[in-house]
């Protein structure tokens, strides 16, 4: 459980620049990892964590990252100037702000929320103008060092290309998460200057400029060295995505799932999982997903945006919008489309496709149909092979078919058409015309046996050979 931080915290998100290393014409924090944004992975830490206010700072690509932030509050950067000038683009959006204010980077997606909470109670414990998320990397380059004077104390940041002969070998690095006391940020923030290697304002000078004012300074160590990677190329995508993917499959682990292969299952953060669920190899469940308790889920599966309730069984399957009853089962091979609602102990099996319809209580669809725009009641069997023609080339319509009906296989149900309850469909009907309760719908041509046929023909292939 994450400590929360004082409502009153504050939590400002870098966020505008380009990317350039991942080589993208999407700006860098709109890449995903299990579906979703980077930047939203920090937003979501700042909230958990439990600030009150967030603000992004945005610019390459802006419409699209404020569109994924829906009603977020963001700033624009419209020239990216350095970290300390894209802090000084918030100041009238933070206007107001005391207290902490924490400031973040939004292609740093592994950061925890419970991180930031220990950040803003070291600040608010030991009154510091600004506490440094810091960690210690056997490769530092690229990094900003901390510089620490002979007591020991946190003295300055110097970027790596600003670095003197003498600091090049300093193995603790800035992570770029921050906690600063906010009115005393905002009231240093324009004395920074651009007098560095890139001719840009750094944010992180701020650290030796409030030093010399002779306010405190502090530094607190990250928890996993790992949740600091910053994300500045696909490979580092790929990293940060395999260490979410153990973070939250152990947590799950630990919550009571089996997970017979877990580099093998990948959940996004927004899903919820019941006890005692068994999730076989090659399973992904993505978006608003919650799977009930005792479920089992795979080999070979995706789910998105469903509802699994307790006990299902979904095997090497595709699962999009759905709802699925309890003990109902799913697959091999089915693909349950939007709007499919297979309520309790139904069934839909072997290469079966379902659409926008409702399966009723304890009916099945064994193998090989199209449902499309149905309702299906209770205890319905539905032949190998039917179909529902809901689409006329124009317009959609809708199939009914009444509790305890019986399709024979092959049936076409020329939509829109209804059969009653308990009524039954001949093998290979073509149904155009609504079937009342209890009777046989049934449309064939008179079968014609001819006597002798198969003999006849082999003499007449045996004499063709010769
Ligand atoms: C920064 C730090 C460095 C630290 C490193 C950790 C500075 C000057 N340096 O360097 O000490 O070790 O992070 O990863 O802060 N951004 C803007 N506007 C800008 C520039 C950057 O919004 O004008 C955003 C970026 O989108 C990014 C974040 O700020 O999310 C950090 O910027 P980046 O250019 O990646 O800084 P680093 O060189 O990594
Ligand atoms: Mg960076």
């Amino acid at each position: 459980m994450t400590r929360k931080v004082p409502m009153g915290a504050a939590a400002l998100i870098l966020a505008a620049g380009e990317g350039t290393r991942m080589r993208s014409s999407l700006p860098k924090v709109a890449h995903r990892i299990l579906g979703v944004p980077l930047v939203r992975y920090v937003l979501d830490a700042a909230y958990d964590a439990g600030c009150g206010r967030v603000v992004v700072v945005t610019g390459h690509g802006a419409e699209l990252v404020e569109s994924l932030l829906g009603g977020e509050t963001c700033v624009r950067q419209e020239r990216q100037r350095g970290t300390g000038h894209a802090v000084m683009c918030a100041e009238a959006a933070l206007a107001g702000v005391t207290g902490s204010l924490v400031v973040l980077s939004g292609d740093a997606p592994l950061l925890q929320a419970s991180t930031i909470a220990r950040l803003v109670e070291a600040r608010e414990t030991s009154g510091a103008a600004a506490v440094v998320l810091t960690t210690s990397l056997h490769d530092p380059t690229g990094y900003g060092r901390i510089v620490r004077d002979d007591a020991g104390a946190l003295s300055a940041i110097v970027e790596h290309r600003d670095l003197g002969p003498a600091q090049l070998g300093i193995a603790e690095v800035n992570t770029g998460t921050y906690c600063f006391d906010a009115e005393v940020l905002f009231e240093h923030l324009h004395r920074l200057g651009t007098a560095n290697a890139q001719g840009e304002y750094y944010l992180t000078d701020m650290i030796a400029l409030l030093r010399a004012e002779g306010l405190t300074i502090a530094g607190i160590a990250t928890g996993e060295p790992e949740e600091t990677l910053g994300v500045n190329t696909r490979v580092q995508l790929a990293e940060a995505a395999k260490v979410l993917q153990r973070r939250i499959n152990r947590e799950h682990m630990l919550g009571g799932v089996t997970m017979t292969d877990p580099d093998l299952v990948w959940i996004a953060p927004s899903v919820g999982l019941g006890r005692d669920v068994v999730l076989e190899p090659m399973t992904t469940l993505m978006g608003a997903t919650s799977v009930g308790d005792g479920c089992v889920l795979g080999p070979d599966t995706r789910v998105t945006d469903s509802t699994i309730a307790p006990r299902a069984t979904i095997d090497s399957s595709i699962v999009v919008g759905a709802v699925v009853g309890e003990d109902a089962c799913v697959g091999p091979r089915a693909y349950l489309r939007p709007g499919t609602v297979l309520e309790a102990h139904a069934k839909a099996g072997t290469s079966v496709e379902i659409k926008n319809s409702v399966i009723g209580e304890g009916s099945k669809v064994p193998h090989l149909s199209y449902i499309g725009d149905a309702a299906v009641g209770k205890g319905v069997n539905i032949g190998a092979g039917t179909i529902t023609c809901n689409y006329d080339g124009q317009r959609k319509h809708r199939t009914q078919i009444g509790d305890g009906a019986f399709i024979g296989s092959d049936t076409m149900l020329v939509a829109p058409v209804s059969i009653g309850e308990g009524a039954m469909t001949g093998a290979g009907s073509a149904i155009a015309q609504d079937v009342p309760a209890g009777a046989l719908g049934i449309e064939r041509c008179d079968q014609k046996n001819v006597d002798g046929w198969v003999a006849f023909k082999k003499a007449g292939q045996g004499s063709d050979d010769q």
